[in-house]
C-alpha cells in the first residue's frame, strides 16, 4: 500500500498547490491513499466546510491539530465529515472522530491524529496513554498516526515508544520539514515534521512582512498570501499490508509544482 502524506496545508494557496502536485505525481508514483493535514487551510487557522469539501476531493483522510476548532463552523459539519480526523486526545471536545478506519483497495487503513503536550496550549489527555489504549483495542495492520506537536524530542520519544505498534508516526505542526525521516528498528516509519504546503518565502506559510510587523512591532495583522510561489512538503510510504510495517519511505519537496532538493534556492 502506497500512502502519500501532506504536511499542514496553509491557506487556499496551499490547497491549490497540493492539488496541482497531486495531479502531476499521483499516477506516476502509483499513490493509493492520500492523507493531508488540514488544520491551517481556512485563512491559516481552522477548516471551514467549503475548504474541507474541496480538500476531500483529492485527500482520502484529513487530519487536524491544535487549530481543529479555530473556525467554530466545524461544530456544524464535523459529524458528517467522514474523512476528517480531529485530535483524539482532546479533553473537552466530543464531536467528530480522533481515529478512523478507511478502506482502500480492500485494505483497512487506520488514521489517528494526536496532539502533543510540550509548548502546546490545548487541554489533552496524555498522548502516550491515549495511543497505548487505542493500539491495544484496534486490529488494523496499517495504522498511520499524525502526531501534532512543537517539541522534536517529544515527537521522537513518541516514535520510539510506538515502534512496531503502528505503521507510522508522522510529525506535523512546526511547518518545517526535518531531515530525519527513517524506518525505525521494528518497522515503524518516523519523521519529526513533514513540513507545510503553502506560500513559499514566508514565515511558515504566512506573509513574512505581516509576521514581522505583528511579532516585532505589534502592528497590523498576520495573513496568508492569496497568490504566491508555493511549496509542498510530503512523505511517501510503502506499507506491508500484512503486518503494517513500512518497507520504503521518501520525503518530497516541490516549489511551484517542480520537485526540488532542500538547499536549492528558488529566488
Ligand atoms: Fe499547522
Ligand atoms: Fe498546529
Amino acid at each position: 500500500m502506497r500512502v502519500l502524506f501532506f504536511g499542514d496545508i496553509v491557506g487556499h494557496v496551499g490547497l491549490t498547490a497540493v492539488s496541482g502536485v497531486l495531479a502531476s505525481i499521483k499516477e506516476k508514483l502509483h499513490v493509493d491513499f492520500v492523507i493531508a493535514n488540514g488544520e491551517n487551510v481556512s485563512k491559516g487557522k481552522g477548516l471551514l466546510y467549503k475548504d474541507y469539501a474541496e480538500l476531500a476531493q483529492f485527500a482520502d483522510a484529513i487530519t487536524l491539530g491544535n487549530h481543529y476548532h479555530s473556525k467554530d463552523a466545524i461544530d456544524g459539519y464535523i459529524k458528517y465529515a467522514d474523512k476528517l480526523v480531529r485530535p483524539l486526545n482532546l479533553l473537552h471536545y466530543e464531536k467528530g472522530e480522533g481515529s478512523r478506519v478507511f478502506e482502500c483497495k480492500g485494505v483497512k487503513i487506520r488514521v489517528t491524529n494526536i496532539l502533543a503536550e510540550a509548548f502546546m496550549n490545548e487541554a489533552v489527555k496524555k498522548p502516550i496513554d491515549t495511543l497505548d489504549k487505542l493500539v491495544s483495542d484496534c486490529e488494523e495492520a496499517i495504522h498511520i498516526v499524525d502526531f501534532h506537536g512543537e517539541s522534536s524530542s517529544e515527537k521522537q520519544i513518541f516514535g520510539f515508544m510506538f515502534d512496531g505498534l503502528v505503521s507510522a508516526v508522522i510529525g506535523t505542526h512546526t511547518h518545517v520539514q526535518t531531515a530525519d525521516a527513517r524506518i525505525l528498528e521494528k518497522g515503524t516509519a518516523y519523521m519529526t515534521d513533514v513540513g507545510y504546503c503553502g506560500a513559499y518565502d514566508t514565515v511558515i506559510g504566512f506573509d513574512k512582512d505581516s509576521v514581522i510587523d505583528k511579532i516585532v512591532y505589534d502592528a497590523g495583522r498576520i495573513y496568508v498570501p492569496t497568490e504566491a510561489p508555493t511549496c509542498v512538503n510530503c512523505l511517501l510510504l510503502d506499507i506491508d499490508e500484512k503486518d503494517g510495517s513500512v518497507t520504503y519511505l521518501r520525503p518530497y519537496y516541490f516549489i511551484n509544482g517542480k520537485e526540488r532538493n532542500y538547499g536549492e534556492s528558488y529566488l
